[in-house]
C-alpha cells in the first residue's frame, strides 16, 4: 500500500485539554433548568480537546464532518455587523476570522494527520468520517485516510460543485471542493431513502417516450434517485440567506445531505472545525446530538448565536485552559428590571445577550437570550422574565458586534 511520508512523521500522544464548563444555554428557556445537556460547543485547539474527549467518547461518535483549513496559505477575515450584506458596503467591517497559513507542506500534513488519527479513535464502529478539502491537499488526505482507516473503508469521493466569480484567466476556474468519505468498518449507516432527489427532466422524458430505456430495468420514477457523487449547491455568498459573515461558511443543504445519509436520530454528530456552526445547527434540526469545537472565539459566538436563533435543544459551552472566552466586567452597558421585563441599556452595537436569573458565580445558566437577526431588523433590547424565578444574583452577558463578550451582575 502506498504510504505518505514527511519529515518527522510520528503519531503524537497529545496532552488532553482541561475542559471547563462555561455556560449552559437553554434557547428561549427551553428545558430550563434541567440537568447538564449532552450537546456541546467547545472552544480550543481540537487536538487537545479530542484527547480530553477520548476517555468518554472513544468509539462513540457516529458521524464526523471535518472541514479544516484547506492549505491555501491565506488568512480568512470575518465580516461583522451587517457586513455580510453587500447592499450596504459602507457598513461592512472586517475582523479576524481564521488563519490557513503554513510554513511547509509537511507542517500542514502533520497537523491533519495528528487530528485525523484522533477522529478515527473517536469514531464508532460503523461510523462515517467526511473530510472536506479541495485541490490544495485532497491527494495527501486520501493517502492519510487510507493509512488510518484502511483503503477498503473508502466509501466516496464527493465533488461539491458551485459557481462564482474568479480572477483566474490562465486555467479553468476552480469551482469544486472534494469531500472524502470513509467508514469505520463495513456495517455503516447509509440512509439512501432519506436523501433521494427527483430524477432530472431528461430522464423522465426518456422513460415517458420508451419504458425500455433502462435496458429492462424501470426505476421507480416517483421515489426519486439516490444522488450521484457530485453535488451542486450554491456557496454561502454575500446575499445568501444563511450568511453569518464567518468565513468559508458551508451551506446547510450540504450538511443536511451528509447528516441524513450517514446518521440516525439520536446519534452523536461531531465537527472539530465547526466554524460558524453549520454542523451542530443541522444536526440539532434533525434530532441528532452534537459535539462542536473551534479554536476561535468568533466561531464560538457565531455558532452559539445560530443555535439560539434556531431554538436548538439546550447545549453546554466549554472552554479549555488558556482558551477562555474573553469576558470583560467593565462593560459599556447596564440593565434595568421593570414590570417583569429586563432591559439592556447601551449605545454599543450588540450582537447577542443573555440572562442567568440565578447566577452562581461559576457556570452561567442562560435562560433568556436575544440575538441580532441575520438579514435585517434590530436586536431586541428587552426580554420578558415571564415565569422565571429570580435568585439572589441575576447576571447578563452581552457580545458586541466585534465579538467582545462582557458580563455584569445585578445583586
Ligand atoms: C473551513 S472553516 C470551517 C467552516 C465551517 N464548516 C462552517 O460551515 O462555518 C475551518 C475552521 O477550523 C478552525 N480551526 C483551525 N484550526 C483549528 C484547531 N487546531 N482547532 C480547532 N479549530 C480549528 C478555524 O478557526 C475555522 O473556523
Amino acid at each position: 500500500m502506498p504510504i505518505l511520508n514527511w519529515t518527522g512523521k510520528s503519531l503524537q500522544n497529545p496532552q488532553p485539554a482541561t475542559l471547563q464548563l462555561d455556560s449552559i444555554i437553554h434557547p428561549h428557556g427551553l428545558g430550563w433548568p434541567e440537568a447538564i445537556p449532552g450537546n456541546q460547543l467547545i472552544l480550543g485547539d481540537n487536538l487537545a480537546i479530542m484527547a480530553a474527549l477520548l476517555p468518554e467518547y472513544e468509539s462513540r461518535i457516529n458521524l464526523i464532518y471535518a472541514d479544516p483549513p484547506f492549505f491555501t496559505n491565506r488568512h480568512f477575515p470575518a465580516r461583522v455587523g451587517r457586513g455580510e450584506d453587500s447592499r450596504k458596503p459602507r457598513e461592512w467591517q472586517l475582523a479576524t476570522g481564521y488563519a490557513d497559513q503554513w510554513g511547509t507542506a509537511d507542517a500542514y500534513i502533520d497537523f491533519l494527520y495528528q487530528r485525523l488519527a484522533l477522529m478515527v479513535r473517536l469514531l464508532a464502529e460503523g461510523g462515517t468520517l467526511y473530510l472536506h478539502l479541495d485541490w490544495h491537499a485532497d491527494a495527501y488526505a486520501r493517502l492519510l485516510l487510507d493509512e488510518l482507516l484502511g483503503a477498503d473503508n473508502f466509501l466516496n469521493e464527493i465533488i461539491w460543485a458551485y459557481h462564482g466569480p474568479s480572477p483566474i484567466r490562465s486555467a479553468f476556474n476552480r469551482k469544486h471542493d472534494t469531500i472524502l468519505v470513509y467508514t469505520k468498518g463495513p456495517n455503516y449507516t447509509f440512509n439512501a431513502d432519506a436523501v433521494r432527489i427527483p430524477y432530472n427532466d431528461s430522464t423522465l422524458k426518456t422513460f415517458a417516450a420508451s419504458p425500455k430505456a433502462g435496458f429492462g430495468k424501470v426505476p421507480d420514477l416517483n421515489r426519486g434517485k439516490v444522488p450521484e457523487d457530485w453535488w451542486y449547491f450554491p456557496v454561502v455568498a454575500r446575499l445568501h440567506s444563511e450568511r453569518t459573515g464567518y468565513p468559508t461558511q458551508k451551506p446547510e443543504m450540504l450538511l443536511e445531505r451528509i447528516i441524513l445519509a450517514s446518521s440516525n436520530p439520536g446519534d452523536l454528530v461531531a465537527d472539530f472545525f465547526c466554524g460558524s456552526g453549520t454542523t451542530p445547527l443541522v444536526a440539532a434540526r434533525h434530532g441528532r446530538r452534537f459535539l462542536a469545537v473551534d479554536a476561535t472565539f468568533r466561531a464560538l459566538h457565531t455558532a452559539r448565536e445560530r443555535l439560539v436563533r434556531a431554538g436548538s435543544p439546550a447545549f453546554c459551552v466549554y472552554t479549555s485552559a488558556g482558551q477562555t472566552i474573553s469576558t470583560r466586567t467593565d462593560p459599556d452597558f447596564s440593565f434595568e428590571i421593570h414590570d417583569g421585563e429586563i432591559r439592556l441599556v447601551t449605545n454599543q452595537p450588540i450582537a447577542y445577550w443573555e440572562i442567568d436569573p440565578n447566577w452562581n458565580q461559576t457556570i452561567f445558566r442562560s435562560a433568556l437570550q436575544a440575538v441580532l437577526p441575520l438579514r435585517s431588523g434590530k436586536i431586541n433590547h428587552s426580554l420578558n422574565l415571564g415565569e422565571l424565578s429570580i435568585g439572589r444574583h441575576i447576571s447578563a452577558r452581552a457580545v458586541d458586534e466585534s465579538g467582545q463578550q462582557f458580563q455584569v451582575s445585578l445583586k
